[in-house]
């Protein structure tokens, strides 16, 4: 059975003790009432990975980097590379992110060779893909969504493409309060599972984890996780508050 996973991606939000001070509400409210059967990560900006991954040998919680080089190793001044991220027990990297697309023009190419970086050293990556407005209203949604899963993941195999996580975020929907709804999200999920089934088959397709993430909120949650493709949530704003992040990992 595929696994349900919710992720927080903080963004570039917090200094040190912010994200101490999150991190340990987190701690104190799961270690009261446990998350049963759903993944619980969160992905702090790279200087606060290692106060995570503190937490998560206390509490069950995964570590989620934001971003991962494409590169292995060597003279690329800013980067941080998968086997860093390894090192220091990430067990998750989100690639492709609609900002990370649209401020540092990265590409499906790139998307392709972080995930190869994430892979060899097992780090679970969640590839991002998702329209924008105009495309939605020009009806492209679904070709874009195509695109972003056929060249950033159609070069695995069998066996790598099921240690991916994928997370549909639709662009219109992040960061403005508009929420895709509950038939659009599971129209699009359904139809990523489509693709993953005629490139491997229905056994590989069912096993892999679909995430919504665009303004999903404790409201919203649970009317969104209710549908079959929908296999969590990667949340943005509501994952910057502890109590609203756990509300919505419990909304299975
Ligand atoms: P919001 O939940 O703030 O809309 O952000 C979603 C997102 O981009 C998560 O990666």
């Amino acid at each position: 059975m595929r696994k349900k996973i919710v992720a927080g991606n903080w963004k570039m939000n917090k200094t040190f003790t912010e994200a101490d001070d999150l991190l340990f509400e987190i701690k104190e409210i799961i270690s009261e009432n446990p998350i049963n059967g759903v993944e619980l990560v969160v992905c702090p900006p790279a200087p606060f990975l290692e106060l995570a991954t503190d937490v998560a040998e206390e509490v069950d919680i995964h570590v989620g980097a934001q971003n991962v080089s494409s590169f292995s190793k060597g003279a690329y001044t800013g980067e941080i590379s998968a086997e860093m991220l390894e090192s220091i027990e990430v067990e998750y990297c989100i690639v492709g992110h609609s900002e990370r697309r649209k401020f540092f023009g990265e590409t499906n190419a790139d998307v392709a060779k972080k995930v190869e970086q994430l892979l060899e050293f097992s780090i679970t990556p969640i590839v991002c893909c998702g329209e924008n407005l105009e495309e939605r209203e020009a009806g492209n949604h679904f070709d874009v969504v195509r695109n972003h899963i056929e060249e950033g993941l159609f070069h695995l195999n069998e066996i790598e493409i099921q240690q991916v996580v994928i997370a549909y975020e639709p662009v219109w929907a992040i960061g403005t309060g508009k929420n895709a709804t509950s038939e659009q999200a599971q129209e699009m999920h359904s139809y990523i599972r489509k693709l993953l089934l005629e490139k491997y088959g229905n056994e590989v397709a069912e096993s892999i984890s679909i995430l919504y993430g665009g303004s999903c909120n404790a409201k919203n949650a649970f009317q969104l996780f209710a549908n079959i493709d929908v296999d969590g949530g990667l949340i943005g704003g509501a994952s910057l508050k502890a109590a609203e992040f756990i509300e919505i990992a419990n909304s299975f």
